[in-house]
C-alpha cells in the first residue's frame, strides 16, 4: 500500500469517528461563520476550465488531461476519480470540435498525454486530431457503453489491490457525483453499474476480481443500486459490502460528505444538473473537499448536516447553477406555502388555499393600503430612503387584495379590454401576489400630486426603485421582456417582498423572474 493511500485511509477512520461524534450537535441553524467564493466560467466548458485552473494553479504538476464530453455525464464521472488518482485534470469539450476554453487550458497545462474519454460518438475524431497538436501522446479510452468505458478507465488507471471500490449507477448523475468526489479524495476507483439489475454482469465481476478490493461501497439508496446487485458485487471478490445512501440525492450527498474528514471547505453544486459538478470532482480531490448537492437557492433540511460545520463554501458554476445566496447558508423557506415570503404565485401556481387571507396585515405609510407587517415595515423604510436619497416621494397605491376584490378587478378588466389583454395585466383570483400581503403597487408623487401607476416606471422614483428596492427586500416582479415566463406585461410599480437576502442576490445574480430564481417552470398562461 502506498504512503499516500495509507495516509488517506487513516483520514477516513478519523473522519468517521468525527462524523458520528458530530451527529448529536448538529443544529438546524448553521452557527459556524462561513465565507464563500465561486468557481465558474460562462458555461459548463468554461466552468470546467476555471475549475482546472483553480485546482492546478501550478500546471507543471499535471501531466495528463482527460477530455470528456460536456453533453453526457457518464464518461466524465468515471474519469474524475482516475484523474485524481493519477494527478490529472478533467476538461469538457464539445463533440464536434475542441472547445476553445479547453484548448486554452490544455496549452497552459502542456500535458504529456491527453486521454479522450468515450467513443467518437461523444468526442469526435476531429477533437482527437486537434488534441494531437497540443500533447505528444493522445489516447482514447472507450467501450461499447458507459459501463464498459468506466471499466476500461479503471483497468488502465487503477493497478489493483484497491482497499475500496465504489459502485455508482450509470443511469443518473446525482449520487455518483458526490460519490465521485469521495472516490477522488481517497484515491479509489468508481465502476458504473446498471444499478436496477439484480446482479453484476460478468465483465463487472471480472473487473472487481482484478481490483480485489476489501470493500465494495455503493452510492445511493437501494432504488439506485439494488441490494442484490451490491451483494453480488461483494461476493464476487469476497469483499465486504457497504452503502452510502439516503432517501434522496441531497441526503445521499450528505452521507457521502460525512464519510471522510475535510478541512472545512465544501464544494456546493446544484442537485438539478450535472455538468458543473462533474468537473468539480478534480477540485474535490486536490482540496480534500466534499461535493455537496444543494437546492440552487438555499440549504434544504438534508443538506444542513453537510454544511453546518463548514467554514468555506465554494459555489461551483454560475448563479444560474448555484445562487450566491447559498454561500450564506440560508435555510430553505417554503415556496408553496402562502405565508412564506418566498411563496410562488403565478398563472400555473395558485395560492393554497385560493381563499387565503394573511394574518398580520397592517396599513402602510399613512394610507389605507395594507401589507403583512414585515413587508409594511420594509416598504416604509424604502419610502423614507427614496426621499432621503433625493428620489422623491413614493406612495403605496394598491397592497393586499382579497380573493373577492381580485375577482372584481379581473372581471372589470376582462369586460373593458377582453380576456387576452386583461390577463396580461390582471391576475385571476387566487393567482395574484396581492393576495399574499407581500406586494404593493406604488406610485410617484410630488408634494401636491400623485401620478398613476403607469407613470411610475418613467419617474425618478421608478428609476431609483429599480436600483434600490432589493436593499429593502423587494424585487420588481414583472420586468419588460419576460412575459413568456411571468405571463404579464412589464409592471415597474408592482413590488414583491421576498426579504433582503433573496432580493439582493436576485439583483446581483442578474435574475429577471422569480420563476427562474426559484426554479419554477415558465407560467405564460393558466
Ligand atoms: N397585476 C398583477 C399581475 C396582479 O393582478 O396580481
Ligand atoms: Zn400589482
Amino acid at each position: 500500500m502506498s504512503m499516500r493511500r495509507a495516509a488517506r485511509l487513516l483520514t477516513i477512520g478519523v473522519a468517521l469517528t468525527a462524523a458520528v461524534a458530530m451527529m448529536g450537535t448538529l443544529s438546524a441553524d448553521p452557527a459556524q461563520a462561513v465565507t464563500s467564493s465561486r468557481v465558474s466560467g460562462g458555461d459548463r466548458y468554461g466552468t470546467s476550465a476555471a475549475i482546472s485552473r483553480a485546482a492546478f494553479p501550478d500546471p507543471t504538476s499535471v501531466s495528463r488531461v482527460f477530455l470528456v464530453a460536456g453533453a453526457s455525464f457518464a464518461d466524465g464521472l468515471a474519469a474524475g476519480p482516475a484523474a485524481a488518482a493519477t494527478g490529472g485534470a478533467v476538461l469538457m469539450t464539445h463533440r464536434a470540435a475542441l472547445t476553445p476554453t479547453a484548448a486554452t487550458e490544455i496549452r497552459r497545462i502542456a500535458p504529456k498525454e491527453i486521454v479522450i474519454v468515450g467513443g467518437v460518438g461523444v468526442v469526435s475524431s476531429e477533437v482527437e486530431r486537434q488534441a494531437r497538436a497540443l500533447a505528444p501522446t493522445v489516447t482514447r479510452v472507450s467501450g461499447d457503453d458507459r459501463y464498459e468505458t468506466s471499466r476500461r478507465i479503471v483497468e488502465r488507471f487503477f493497478p489493483g489491490a484497491e482497499p475500496t471500490v465504489y459502485l455508482a449507477t450509470g443511469r443518473d448523475f446525482p449520487d455518483a457525483l458526490s460519490g465521485g468526489a469521495l472516490a477522488a479524495r481517497t484515491g479509489a476507483p468508481v465502476l458504473l453499474v446498471d444499478g436496477v439489475k439484480q446482479s453484476v454482469d460478468n465483465s463487472t465481476r471480472q473487473a472487481l476480481e482484478r481490483l480485489s478490493a476489501d470493500k465494495v461501497v455503493a452510492f445511493g439508496g437501494t432504488g439506485v443500486v439494488s441490494s442484490k446487485l451490491l451483494a453480488s458485487a461483494s461476493a464476487a471478490t469476497s469483499a465486504s459490502a457497504a452503502r452510502l445512501g439516503g432517501s434522496n440525492r441531497y441526503e445521499t450527498s450528505t452521507r457521502i460528505e460525512a464519510a471522510v474528514a475535510g478541512n472545512g471547505e465544501v464544494l456546493m453544486v446544484t442537485g438539478l444538473d450535472f455538468p458543473d459538478a462533474l468537473s468539480a470532482i478534480q477540485l474535490a480531490a486536490v482540496r480534500n473537499a466534499p461535493i455537496v448537492l444543494t437546492v440552487p437557492y438555499c440549504i434544504g433540511g438534508s443538506t444542513i448536516p453537510a454544511v453546518s460545520s463548514a467554514t468555506r463554501l465554494t459555489l461551483i458554476g454560475g448563479p444560474g447553477a448555484v445562487r450566491g445566496l447559498v454561500g450564506s447558508r440560508p435555510t430553505c423557506l417554503p415556496t408553496r406555502t402562502a405565508t412564506s415570503p418566498w411563496v410562488m404565485v403565478n398563472k400555473k401556481t395558485a395560492l393554497r388555499p385560493p381563499s387565503y387571507v394573511p394574518a398580520d396585515l397592517r396599513t402602510v405609510g399613512g394610507t389605507s393600503e395594507r401589507m403583512r407587517a414585515e413587508a409594511a415595515t420594509a416598504l416604509e423604510r424604502m419610502i423614507a430612503a427614496a426621499k432621503n436619497e433625493g428620489a422623491g416621494r413614493i406612495k403605496p397605491g394598491s397592497g393586499y387584495r382579497s380573493y373577492t376584490t381580485q375577482t372584481y378587478l379581473y372581471n372589470n378588466a376582462v369586460a373593458s379590454k377582453g380576456k387576452t389583454r386583461a390577463e396580461l395585466g390582471t391576475a385571476r383570483p387566487g393567482h395574484s401576489e396581492h393576495q399574499t400581503g407581500w406586494t404593493m403597487d406604488v406610485v410617484a408623487c410630488t408634494s401636491s400630486y400623485c401620478s398613476g401607476i403607469d407613470d411610475f416606471g418613467g419617474s425618478p422614483q421608478g428609476r431609483w426603485t429599480v436600483k434600490n428596492a432589493h436593499r429593502f427586500g423587494f424585487i420588481v416582479r414583472y420586468e419588460p421582456g419576460y412575459t413568456s415566463i411571468t405571463g404579464y406585461a412589464s409592471e415597474p410599480w408592482h413590488l414583491r417582498y421576498v426579504g433582503v437576502p433573496l432580493a439582493t442576490d436576485y439583483k446581483k445574480g442578474g435574475f429577471h423572474t422569480l420563476e427562474e430564481y426559484l426554479v419554477y417552470p415558465a407560467a405564460p398562461a393558466y
